[in-house]
């Protein structure tokens, strides 16, 4: 076997690495959208049992198989059992579609870095500015092609010089700066036009306060699904990310360990995520105010900074530099996937394979970020909603192939080459897998069946 040359230096880069994939903006406009909506403390204890249990199976499993083959996720199935290369394949082709259009997203996020930066924040206030924004032809672009090309340079640097470098410091910069705009939102307060006084607190107290009115098997099961969905897309599982990241690992590293902290670092940045927007968007807009994705990031809470008067500005600045953070770390995992396994198939040097990816990438780029203007279309997608381009790679990738591709690893690591290979490989470092028994009941028999009723529900077969 070809000895690799690119590695973590240790526990830390590979933690930090891997934590800079899992938060993104998952945690940022996702998951405090899903809290909201889902009873605030209800789907939180919900989140974190899953967490525990689903998610850590998953993470485990993506891990292991990646530092036992020391491969990216076509070698990797492949080595595990030839047959199964198509799973390599298919895993291999989400990072490939998300590529198209993450860049895009980073791309926004930094263009309002820049509105807040250079004193904007009322301009970006008003109703139609990000659309008028995402319209134009020339700036989005721009924007998107600026973030790709930063991702690829700090490819282009390599694993440990690159990667593990930046993630170095950019996550526990991060990890501060969603402590400071919690505790700030903590401390808000805001009397609207009737006279009506709403604080900090109060949002923090619904957000973390289970509603469990009118709670019906149906929405319990909602809220169930809604979680499992948002977890491994928030954990970066099942798309061969964290096997190209696990592959990295050297021999003596702790797995169980290193695992625990990457889901305590991206549950914990998920829930200050929360912390932060929840309690802002309750003190100035009230309960309704909570918007999902791009609306939420990009209407509603330049609205929010803009009524907390000049403090804005700076609130805004922090989010959104956050926000780049956690995306440039995001993307750069995706490529790294993409990268590692082209130079794999194609026996081709990281250099080389890298520059290739980014021409690819810049054109798709620009393509994607065109489809809100010149390449517009209007596609109704089965789970209902009508999308643009960046919608259509987001569903095909993140709701029809994860949860397949998921169900099927499961079933080929309960059954097939069997849990024992994994739990091998936890215990490499000569450390004790204590959740053995759980590892096992998960990826045998809950994870295969959620991951099919998942399935089923994001495709719109089950609705
Ligand atoms: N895990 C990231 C998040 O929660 C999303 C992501 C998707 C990251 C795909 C990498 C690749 O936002
Ligand atoms: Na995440």
């Amino acid at each position: 076997m070809e000895k690799k040359s690119n590695h973590f230096s240790g526990q830390l880069g590979f933690v930090l690495a891997a934590a800079g994939s899992a938060v993104g903006v998952g945690n940022l406009w996702r998951f405090p959208y899903l809290a909201a909506k889902d009873g605030g403390g209800l789907f939180l204890i919900i989140y974190l049992i899953l967490v525990l249990t689903f998610g850590f199976a998953l993470l485990t499993s993506d891990i292991a198989i990646g530092r036992h083959t020391q491969k990216s996720a076509i070698g990797a199935y492949t080595q595990m059992r030839p047959r199964w290369k198509f799973l390599g394949i298919l895993t291999f082709l989400v990072p490939v579609l998300i590529m198209t259009y993450y860049a895009v997203i980073g791309g926004w996020i930094t263009k309002y870095a820049v509105v807040y930066i250079t004193g904007q924040a009322q301009a970006a206030a008003a109703d139609d500015y990000f659309t008028a924004f995402i319209t134009s032809s020339t700036s989005p672009v721009i924007f998107a092609l600026l973030f790709m090309g930063v991702t690829a340079f700090i490819v282009y640097n390599g694993v440990e010089k690159g990667i593990e470098k930046v993630s170095k410091w950019m996550m526990p910069v991060l990890l501060v700066l969603v402590v400071v705009i919690a505790v700030y939102s903590l401390t808000i307060s805001h009397t609207d036009a009737s006279g009506q006084l709403r604080t900090g607190l109060q949002g923090f107290l619904y957000y973390l306060t289970p509603d469990l009115e009118g709670l019906t098997v149906q929405r319990f099961l909602q809220i169930l699904l809604d979680a499992m969905s948002q977890l491994f897309f928030s954990l970066s599982v099942s798309m061969g990310i964290m096997i190209t990241y696990g592959s990295y690992v050297k021999p003596e590293v702790n797995l169980n360990k290193a695992i625990n902290q990457i889901e305590i670092f991206d549950t914990g940045v998920a829930f200050l995520a929360g912390a932060m927007i929840i309690p802002a968007v309750y003190v100035f807009s009230g309960t309704e105010g909570m918007g999902a994705g791009p609306s939420l990031m990009f209407i509603s809470l330049p609205k929010v900074f803009s009524a907390m008067g000049k403090a804005g500005t700076f609130v805004g600045i922090l989010f959104f530099v956050t926000a780049i953070f956690a995306t440039l770390s995001s993307c750069i995992s995706v490529l790294e996937s993409i990268t590692a396994n082209c130079m794999e198939i194609f026996h081709t040097s990281r250099k080389k394979t890298v520059l290739v990816l980014s021409v690819i990438y810049l054109a798709a780029s620009a393509v994607i970020a065109l489809g809100y203007s010149i390449f517009y279309v209007e596609v109704k997608l089965p789970n209902g909603s009508v999308g643009q381009l960046l919608d259509i790679m987001d569903y095909i990738s993140n709701s029809v192939m994860m949860p397949f591709i998921a169900l099927l690893s499961t079933i080929l690591i309960g059954w097939v080459v069997t849990p024992d290979y994994v739990i091998s490989e936890m215990e490499r470092s000569g450390d004790k897998f204590r959740r053995k028994k759980l590892y096992r009941v998960m990826i045998r028999f809950v994870a295969p069946v959620m991951m099919f009723i998942l399935f089923l529900q994001s495709t719109g077969i089950l609705s």
